[in-house]
């Protein structure tokens, strides 16, 4: 499929916008200070906070803690490891049902309840074996995302 470019100049702090690449969801999520702050409690709780497993070829530039080439956007399949469903977000620290009382944000899939931090990092002792897809991308400019 072809390369998709995405304006991204619009994008609020804590937002996130779909655009469809290959037929999947892609997600650009522009992270405030206190998510990228956020991801670093998170390491001891996930089960590969680097992103050293093999399942997904993850680009060199998204083996890092934020998974990001700027820690300010997160870029993601949107779609669970397990068995496909679509994750919904749960940008919101704390308490919320189905999520740990020490919650930092991130996504939680409906369908099993796996549960992603705000890098797309899944989990310990969920059902999804893998963190969530980065797809190759690059920077035209500061506003634009070329995915593909
Ligand atoms: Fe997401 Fe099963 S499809 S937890």
């Amino acid at each position: 499929g072809a390369p998709v470019e995405v304006d991204i100049g619009a994008i609020k702090p804590g937002e996130k916008l779909t655009v469809e690449w290959r037929g999947k969801p892609v997600w650009i999520v522009r992270r405030t200070p206190a998510q990228i702050e956020a991801l670093k409690k998170n390491d001891a709780q996930l089960a590969d906070p680097n992103s050293e497993r093999k399942a997904y070829p993850i680009p060199d530039y998204a083996k890092n803690e934020a998974r990001s080439i700027k820690p300010e956007y997160l870029v993601v399949v949107g779609i669970c490891s397990h068995l496909g469903c679509s994750p919904s977000d749960k940008f919101a620290a704390g308490p919320q049902p189905s999520l740990p009382d020490d919650w930092n944000g991130g996504f939680l899939c409906p369908c099993h309840g796996s549960t992603f931090d705000m890098a797309g990092r899944v989990f310990k002792n969920k059902p999804a074996p893998d963190n969530l897809e980065v797809p190759p991308h690059m920077y035209l400019t500061d506003s634009r995302l070329l995915i593909g």
